[in-house]
């Protein structure tokens, strides 16, 4: 256990100087506006102002077919981008174009693509924010993010260990039909769980959000509290796996397990169809206009 702790205090001190390191700073000035009653679209603008990658975004999204057609006038700068999108959606699109960035180095083999992770990270936090106002309101909780950011360990692992066992890890899950958090224990000796949770702690971001990316395998050592959301978590996992929508780090039994987070929250078939469709409605949407340009891989 000494040894885990170590490894991981090493790691998150490399992380600080790699391109993911952008992911907080952005993170806990969404978070400081969302909280803010007085604050309106020129808030969010300095944010995406900085950073073309999340203005050619935010543009390219609020002058697409589907956010602009209640208005032909296109859109040219950033704040009317955002009042065009709506504060929420906008919200949205900078945080998933901050980790979308961070994606610049990667490497993919046949079992396992970063794009498709980032199409499975999306879908899922889309899928949590649709989830949760069914099943529980608690504004203080930010389902999108949680969603987004539950498997960040995964791209971690991908950048530091990509040949010292995480390759051989994402085989042997596809093989062996497993959980990648097994295959993880055995060729790296660290979970994505492990290795997100500490990073997340390290950019000191929301106890919430922490919990679900270092628990959402195994929720039973989490605090009460964090259970909806979690369990909502969970869902939207197994939501994004029927649907195939990008990489998934479990298979078939696994999947099985998930549903089973449907009663907690006492999902109806009818809700988990509504939900289903608008999420895939969504993501038809948003590939139509390039959010995932490499959509590439073969489903599990
Ligand atoms: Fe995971
Ligand atoms: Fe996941």
């Amino acid at each position: 256990m000494l040894a885990k702790i170590i490894r991981l205090k090493k790691l998150v001190k490399s992380l600080r100087n790699e391109r993911l390191f952008t992911v907080p700073s952005v993170l806990t000035e969404l978070l400081r506006i969302s909280r803010d009653p007085l604050a309106d679209a020129s808030d969010l603008a300095q944010i995406a102002e900085r950073d073309p990658t999340i203005s050619a975004r935010l543009l390219k999204t609020s002058n697409s077919a589907y956010y602009g057609k209640a208005n032909h006038v296109p859109v040219d700068n950033i704040t009317d981008a955002i009042v065009r999108l709506g504060f929420r959606k906008s919200e949205e699109v900078i945080m998933s174009a901050t980790v979308c960035a961070a994606l610049v180095t990667h490497r993919s083999s046949a079992e396992f693509s970063m794009w498709e992770l980032w199409r499975h990270s999306y879908a899922v936090g889309i899928c949590n924010r649709m989830l949760s106002t069914r099943v529980f309101d608690r504004p203080d909780f930010d389902p999108f993010l949680a969603g987004l950011l539950h498997d960040i360990g995964i791209i971690v692992e991908n950048q530091f260990f990509y040949d010292d066992g995480f390759f051989r890890a994402t085989e042997a899950r596809h093989t062996n039909e497993s959980l990648l958090t097994e295959e993880e224990e055995r060729f790296i000796g660290l979970t994505h769980e492990e290795i997100g949770e500490a990073v997340a702690r390290d950019w000191n971001i929301p106890e919430h959000i922490v919990a679900v990316i270092g628990h959402h395998h195994k929720m039973e050592e989490v605090n009460p509290r964090l259970r909806h959301l979690l369990h909502c978590t969970r869902v939207s996992e197994w939501i994004c796996f029927i649907l195939k929508l990008g990489y998934c780090d479990f298979s078939q039994p696994h999947a099985d397990e998930l549903i089973q987070s449907r009663s907690f929250l006492k999902l109806s078939d009818a809700d988990l169809e509504v939900v289903a469709s608008g999420l895939e409605e969504e993501m038809k949407i948003l590939s139509g206009i390039g959010w995932f340009p490499y959509a590439s891989y073969r489903a599990a």
